[in-house]
């Protein structure tokens, strides 16, 4: 079912109103336009975006060269399943919705983006702040497969959760009901584990990265909240609570319990640089800060942000959000979930 009040752009006809309409319009990801109604909205538009979106991503700019087309997922030969169509009754894109086209919003006309739409209506994603980013996204109509019931950064099934220090998993013994295990490299005992939207992604992004010669591996993904424990108190008892706080979560407020994070490694690195800040200099950790949002993961604890995210920077980490607001993220330059969904900073427990 196709979210109420959002549509597929048709072709327009030759009047001003159409041409304007196309003119403001761009290639989302999975080939949607911007609807007329869209099209209104972002007259009356004032963000001030860059010009250049590459030009707010070093790490994509140190990234080795690469072309675009060869890194951005094929979603006509997906079965219709782009973005975030996780959780219990939710309707997946439609595959005419995915189109052909690269979903990047980085390349081609990318890089001359109208700004998306201030939004002070009533939040469209519940827990999240009116006029975010998040939610100025979701009301251009752009991130449709989701119902509306899962539009929500509180609830722990929602792929759009919110998981950090000042927001726990409800419940803190949540366990996701669609975990599989994707079919890519590990480089861990642990059986690697995500939700089902998730480990689809990663499996296109793995093949995508493989393809280009940088093999990444799984080295942990869903963690329990009993696992969480082990690994907690692990840190606890080898650097002590602050220096703990600082790398790993406390039981109940890891993203890793969502089923929708994983920890890469670099085949081809070798294990010295595992959960290393030298991990940041992997061609696995380049090439998923350069290409991980054309999948919808976001690596979610970078430098510069810990006083936002509350952890070291951990360029291993990925977050699945969906490739529409990875993207949006990206093209905006918003290196924290946080910032991006416009809630508080979470540097510490309550
Ligand atoms: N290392 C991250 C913060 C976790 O434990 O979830
Ligand atoms: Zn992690």
């Amino acid at each position: 079912m196709q979210a109420a009040g959002f549509r597929q752009a048709r072709r327009p006809r030759q009047t001003r109103m159409a041409k304007l309409k196309r003119e403001l319009s761009w290639p989302r990801p999975g080939g949607i336009a911007i609807t007329l109604a869209g099209a209104g909205l972002l007259v009356t538009g004032a963000l001030n975006l860059p010009s250049s979106a590459d030009s707010l991503l070093p790490s994509a700019a140190a990234a080795p060269a690469t072309s675009q087309s060869s890194t951005t997922p094929d979603t006509a030969a997906e079965p219709a399943s782009l973005p975030l169509s996780t959780g219990p009754g939710t309707t997946p894109l439609a595959a005419s919705q995915q189109g052909a086209e690269a979903p990047s919003l980085l390349s081609g006309a990318g890089n001359s983006l109208s700004p998306l739409p201030k939004v002070t209506a009533t939040p469209l994603i519940a827990g999240s702040a009116a006029g975010s980013p998040l939610q100025e996204l979701f009301a251009s109509g752009i991130a449709l497969p989701m119902e509306k019931a899962l539009w929500d950064t509180n609830s722990a099934a929602s792929p759009l959760v919110l998981v950090n220090k000042r927001h726990s998993l409800v419940p803190q013994q949540y366990v996701p009901t669609d975990l599989v295990a994707p079919g890519v490299l590990t480089g861990s005992t642990e059986p690697p584990l995500l939700r089902a939207e998730a480990a689809a992604a990663a499996e296109r992004m793995f093949a995508a990265a493989a393809s280009e010669g940088i093999n990444i591996t799984i080295k942990s993904s869903y963690r329990s909240y009993d696992t969480q424990v082990s690994v907690y108190d692990g840190y606890v008892s080898a650097k002590g609570v602050a220096a703990a706080d600082s790398t790993s979560a406390r039981p109940g407020f890891s993203e890793h319990q969502t089923g929708l994070a994983m920890d890469i490694g670099d085949a081809n690195a070798g294990t010295a640089c595992d959960f290393a800040s030298c991990f940041a200099s992997t061609g696995a950790a380049l090439w998923v800060a350069a290409h991980g949002a054309d999948y919808g993961f976001v690596v979610r604890y970078v430098p510069g942000e810990e006083s936002v995210t509350g952890y070291l920077a951990e360029p291993w980490h990925l977050r699945y959000l969906g490739v529409s607001v990875g993207q949006d993220m990206k093209v905006r330059g918003i290196h924290s979930y946080e910032n991006y969904s416009g809630l508080p900073a979470a540097p510490d427990y309550k």
